[in-house]
């Protein structure tokens, strides 16, 4: 079950170009859908499924700013509107592929794959995409064989830092032990905490003598389906017990990840971190791209094994702890759009 109403990220910018076969091939939403740059710079959007018989359109080719199915060659306008069916002069009204809504901000793409009549660009999450030019901002990409739910309890229990990622972001158990203020939103929760007086996370400890201790503070927005913008920064370990460091700053970092469910056993990840071009150091933002492609790859293995566990054992009681509250919070949010996009009907606009 996917909220339909919802911005969707189906990639990064860059790998869309206006080259003859940049044909992007996404599932979204247990949807297929195809998109293309037009000649004007703007992206379409589209069910990879031709009106006809079905045939996958990004098997097609690009015609200016229409797509060309390549099975029988009916050829269809950027509104999915057809226009040409080789061989027949007339073409029935009811020949059109449905259409998304694209819009692209902070170098994402985003698709809304609900009612175009709600399809508000505001809601599109905050994020700092790799063209802002305050931050030197690394992008990634991964695919997980996971349901997005188990992505959105990893994401919002970040206790998993110091078990899973204790070779890369660990190196103390002190993320066991936070205290987490969760605030909710009108699509997600905000949750922000402090981690005093640790060591550096393990990709960096050699940066630093043996014993240096950091503050570290975690700035977290999370909204539907399932981005998480992570507000990460650095201090030399100061005296303040409550509210801001009273060290140095000296990382001021942001991760961006969008999480795209495909289907109910994956997800397509789009991520990205870095640091801000004032604590930006040679080699810094490299080595935190290094740091988070290498725990992310930590994530998977874990979340593909669990997903398989859970698709065993559906029937299989699990036992709550407190690092749960994070995720329930999160959880419950889908849980009501889902339940509200049930009880009201979403139209599906075609061309006419
Ligand atoms: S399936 Fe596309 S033209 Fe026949
Ligand atoms: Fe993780």
């Amino acid at each position: 079950m996917f909220v339909k109403n919802c911005w969707y990220c189906a990639g990064w910018d860059y790998e869309l170009s206006q080259g003859k076969h940049a044909i992007l091939a996404r599932r979204i939403a247990d949807e297929p859908i195809v998109l293309y740059r037009k000649p004007d710079g703007g992206v379409v959007a589209m069910e990879d499924r031709c009106c006809h018989r079905q045939a996958a359109l990004h098997l097609g080719q690009k015609e200016g700013d229409s797509i060309r199915c390549m099975y029988h060659g009916m050829k269809f306008g950027p509104d999915g509107k057809c226009t040409e069916i080789p061989g027949q002069d007339h073409i029935p009204e009811k020949a059109c592929v449905r259409t998304y809504p694209v819009v692209e901000k902070d170098n994402w793409i985003w698709v809304w794959m609900g009612d175009p009549a709600k399809a508000d660009p505001s809601l599109i999450c905050f994020s700092v995409g790799p063209g802002d030019k305050n931050w030197n901002i690394k992008t990634s990409q991964v695919r997980v064989n996971a349901n997005y739910r188990l992505e959105i309890a990893n994401l919002m229990d970040l206790s998993h830092l110091t078990w899973v990622h204790r070779n890369t972001f660990g190196g103390t158990d002190a993320y066991t032990r936070n205290k987490i203020k969760h605030v909710m939103t009108p699509r997600g929760v905000r949750s922000t905490f402090w981690v005093r007086g640790v060591p550096a996370p393990v990709f960096a400890q050699h940066m630093f003598p043996p014993g240096a201790l950091f503050d570290l503070s975690f700035d977290v927005d999370m909204t539907l389906p399932c981005n998480f913008i992570l507000h990460f920064q650095v201090w030399t370990a100061g005296t303040a017990t409550d509210g801001p460091s009273d060290g140095q700053l000296v990382l001021d970092s942001y991760s961006c990840q969008a999480i795209t469910p495909r289907d109910a056993d994956s997800v397509d990840y789009y991520y990205s971190w870095g640091s801000s071009v004032a604590t930006d150091g040679p080699g810094m933002s490299d080595m935190l791209y290094e740091a988070i492609n290498a725990a992310f790859l930590e994530d998977r293995e874990m979340l593909e094994a669990q997903h398989q566990n859970i698709k065993e054992r559906t029937d299989r009681k699990m036992v709550d702890i407190v690092h749960d509250a994070g995720p329930g919070k999160m959880l419950w949010v889908l849980e009501k759009f889902l339940k509200e996009e049930a009880s009201t009907q979403i139209p599906i606009v075609q061309a006419a």
